[in-house]
């Protein structure tokens, strides 16, 4: 959990507002549909800083058709309406034979979620998972230009290298502990929790809808 919007004053009239805490979830499979679709609203240049090129939608759709989520991990901020606002993926690099000790961070919010604090929360999330699953280096790989990932990678400890008009951060991570269990047990149920809250004030939203026949006027 991340709590971004209480250390601030500022208050914005987007959907992700209404979530002060900033609740990150494991994704699976089943949602792969969601994932692309979040990924194909990205534009040209968010998707050249996510993934360090120029990526088209079959790109995208093949990338999101091959993750393997036995193997790696993906994460994910819904916000209020259950859109996938922030993704975040934690890829094992591989070792033949032999548990992996490094993995790469790669994270995407949309862009009327940011700056609330979401991909910090996805880079925590990520950090602690990787360090319970026996990592010892997490990397982040990202393009010079890149201000904020290298400063949400800074604020988070992690050593940023620039050269060639690229940037490699990466972080050494501690051994697991019992206290990092339990922060991920935790903060894995209030996902949990919040999700099924999100879920069910989306569902109530939409019959109040369908009985007036008409949109229900905004909170904000
Ligand atoms: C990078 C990205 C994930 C950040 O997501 P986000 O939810 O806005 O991040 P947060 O709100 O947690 O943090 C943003 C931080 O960057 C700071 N920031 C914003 N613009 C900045 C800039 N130009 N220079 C330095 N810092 C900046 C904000 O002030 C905030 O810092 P604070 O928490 O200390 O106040 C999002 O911008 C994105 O999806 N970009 C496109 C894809 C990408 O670049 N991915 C990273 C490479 S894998």
């Amino acid at each position: 959990m991340h709590n971004k919007a209480a250390n601030s004053r500022f208050i914005s009239k987007t959907p992700y507002a209404s979530s002060l805490i900033v609740h990150v979830r494991e994704l699976h499979a089943n949602h792969k549909e969601q994932i692309l679709n979040h990924l194909l609203l990205l534009n040209e240049d968010d998707r050249r800083l996510r993934f360090g090129t120029q990526t088209s939608n079959e790109v995208i759709e093949r990338h999101v058709e091959r993750l393997d989520f036995t193997q790696d991990k993906v994460f994910g901020h819904f916000d209020a309406l259950l859109n996938l606002a922030g993704i975040a993926h934690l890829a094992y690099l591989p070792i033949a034979n032999e548990q992996s000790e490094a993995a790469e961070f790669g994270v995407s919010v949309l862009p009327n979620g940011r700056g609330q604090g979401i991909g910090t929360a996805l880079l925590a999330r990520a950090s602690v998972h990787a360090r319970n699953t026996g990592v010892k280096t997490l990397f982040v790989h990202c393009l010079a230009n890149n201000k904020t990932m290298m400063h949400i990678a800074r604020k988070a400890g992690m050593h940023v290298e620039l050269a060639y008009g690229d940037a490699d951060a990466h972080l050494r991570l501690l051994p697991a502990n019992h206290s990092t269990i339990v922060e991920e047990a935790t903060n894995s149920q209030w996902a949990n929790f919040d999700y099924v809250v999100k879920a069910n004030w989306k569902r109530t939203k939409d019959a109040w809808c369908w009985i007036l026949g008409k949109p229900l006027p905004s909170s904000t």
